[in-house]
């Protein structure tokens, strides 16, 4: 078969694949605490593979073979914390293309069984630095695409419309009391969907403002105030690895586009495992840590209750909060990311203080 028409073929798989598909849900959460604040959850884990990355691992394989980066035969590899690599295992699977993760050493047994599950192969690395020369030195020796979803994931993703998560969103609140969110908060992994949601809101011309929640362990809220301060931001670094699954990197991606940003928050890990457990416990589903971060913007019970004194306990005296036009407070109107599994969360958070987890269980109870 040709390039062309192999090519041809794969696309059609793939949009067939979609065409039988149907959205994710968004959920309300029913606040009791705060009356006619309506916070709505994008639950990202019901698609086929159970990865809120089917979205992106879609777009990143029409991409791809749209550019001419795939061939018959020829491996995918990508570097990954899991769930991309569970969906891109998926695709790769469609198209009959060997697939290579390559995921730090310390990742969860279910999201390396979750991505065999798929026909996919994991190469661990024992840094989360090394993830990146480890792919392409797999890509150069295989003769296969690495897919890197850290440089890729913001222009891959049609930020128009074509059922991209801000279009999704948007079309699912259309007949709700306040159509149009005041936040929609995200988490950054890439960055690409908080890039997705800040050209989308622009380009709809829509008030909505786009909030980022940056877990304990990450690069991407100095590279935002860097950025603000107009200082340099592309190369920054930090030291260590998220504890939140999923989000939170070292250094700023390529994929993170700050001035798609309207506010950025970080948010210390044992607020996000907290949040997570209160989020569960109210809406009778698991979330995990990821979820955790965003929402705990969402919630004044939790924000009075658990927030200020898990703060004073901890000895931080304020949040670390800052905004891009000067923005006021009014946080309560939101939509979080996604949803993925408790125990996902559990796996990487459980060498979290036990003290702070034990108040916050304290406080829920
Ligand atoms: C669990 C989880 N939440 C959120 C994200 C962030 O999404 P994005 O990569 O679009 O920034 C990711 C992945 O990066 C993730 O794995």
């Amino acid at each position: 078969m040709s390039q062309r028409a192999w090519v041809a073929a794969a696309i059609r798989k793939i949009e067939a694949d979609f065409n039988r598909s149907a959205d994710t849900h968004l959920i309300p959460v029913d606040l009791t605490g705060f009356p006619g604040i309506d916070v709505y959850l994008k639950d990202e884990s019901s698609h086929p593979t159970g990865s809120l990355k089917h979205r992106l691992a879609r777009s990143l394989f029409l991409y791809a073979l749209a550019n001419g980066w795939l061939r018959e035969g020829c491996p995918v590899i990508e570097a990954s914390s899991g769930s991309t690599a569970v969906s891109e295992a998926y695709f790769a699977r469609l198209l009959g293309l060997p697939f290579i993760a390559v995921i730090p050493a310390s990742t969860s047994p279910e999201k390396i069984a979750a991505i065999e599950f798929q026909g996919g192969r994991c190469h661990l690395v024992q840094r989360a630095c090394d993830l990146n020369c480890e792919s392409e030195r797999l890509a150069r020796e295989t003769g296969g695409h690495f897919m890197d979803q850290f440089t890729y994931a913001e222009r891959a993703t049609d930020w128009r419309a074509n059922n991209n998560i801000a279009e999704s969103i948007f079309k699912q609140m259309a007949e709700e009391p306040h159509p149009v969110p005041e936040w929609i908060v995200c988490s950054p992994g890439t960055g690409g969907t908080a890039a997705t949601l800040g050209r989308y809101v622009s380009y709809r011309r829509h008030d909505t403002l786009i909030m980022c929640a940056d877990p304990e362990v990450s690069v991407f809220y100095d590279g935002y105030c860097a950025a603000l301060a107009g200082a340099d931001w592309r190369d920054l670094t930090c030291e260590g690895g998220s504890r939140v699954e999923g989000i939170g990197r070292p250094r700023v991606e390529r994929s993170f586009i700050p001035t798609c940003v309207d506010a950025m928050v970080k948010v210390p890990d044992a607020l996000s495992l907290a949040a997570m457990r209160h989020v569960s416990a109210t809406l009778g589903r698991r979330v995990g840590g990821s979820t955790g971060t965003p929402s705990e913007n969402a919630d004044p019970y939790f924000y009075e209750e658990v927030f200020h004194p898990l703060l004073e306990k901890l000895s931080i005296l304020d949040r670390e909060y800052v905004m891009k036009d000067d923005v006021e407070g009014g946080l309560m109107r939101a939509i979080v990311q996604d949803v993925p599994t408790l125990d996902d969360a559990l796996h990487v958070t459980e060498d979290l203080l036990l003290e702070e987890t034990q108040t916050v269980a304290t406080v829920e109870a």
